[in-house]
């Protein structure tokens, strides 16, 4: 629990005298109403302030997309080049990225600073659908589509959630998985005898890469971030 003016003064309403005058003014409101007591104490975690109806003093959830490319790690530090070095320099320490990506993988990465959604968006329970693309040995067949969506069991016991494998025919299909195991779509397709050339993951849940190019990052919009929020109800 903190006073109210100095909440508003340390989110960047004003110096300490300027918010006195809003409160004064009448200005300010606290879940909704009209404050006036600077001196009231309340939870920055739970009440909600305004300015003339414009929320303040939460700062916006950072959401970000990458297109990566291959040759870098997930990873926040690493002695290799890393998925972060593609983010601006200013957001390097507060983003994390959103479950991993091999090495060679390319495709879409999300990062956030808001570790709830961290947490519902790489749960196998959320269910989060994530597209592949992917090259391989062979074609896909009908037989391996039936095993892919009946759940894998990989050569290690691993046991897989039903999966969608779709062939495009020339040794090329799209994968859609709701979990991330470890090197998870190359194993399922090398379990059916499809070894693995390129991967890219082309969307996750309710987004996709579009025309972000390969290496480019772009945070993402409000209406996109709701779109996740929408598909991950805490
Ligand atoms: N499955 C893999 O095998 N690798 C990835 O990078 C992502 C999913």
């Amino acid at each position: 629990m903190e006073r109210l003016d100095k909440t508003l003064a340390n989110a960047g309403v004003g110096t300490r005298s300027a918010v006195k005058a809003l409160l004064k003014a009448g200005r300010v409101q606290v879940n909704g109403l009209v404050e006036k007591d600077g001196s009231r104490h309340i939870d920055p975690a739970k009440d909600t302030l305004a300015l003339d109806g414009e929320p303040i003093g939460k700062p916006a959830r950072q959401v970000w997309m990458l297109n990566k490319p291959a040759g870098c790690v997930t990873a926040t530090e690493d002695p290799g080049p890393t998925v972060m070095g593609y983010l601006p320099p200013a957001l390097r320490t507060s983003l994390r990225p959103v479950g991993r990506l091999d090495k060679d993988t390319e495709g879409l990465l999300l990062f956030t600073d808001d570790g709830d959604l961290l947490h519902r968006l790489i749960s196998p329970k959320k269910q989060v659908p994530k597209v592949y693309f992917a090259r391989h040995e062979g074609d896909a067949t009908e037989d391996d589509v039936a095993a892919f969506a009946a759940g894998l069991v990989l050569k290690d016991g691993t046991v897989c959630l039903s999966a969608k494998l779709e062939p495009l025919g020339h040794g090329e299909s799209l994968v859609t998985v709701c979990e991330g195991k470890y090197h998870q779509v190359r194993r399922m397709l090398a379990s059916r005898g499809h070894f693995v050339t390129y991967l890219e993951r082309r969307s996750e849940g309710p987004l996709s890469l579009g025309d972000l190019p390969r290496g480019q990052a772009r945070a993402l919009t409000e209406s996109e971030i709701q779109a996740l929020d929408g598909q991950n109800p805490v």
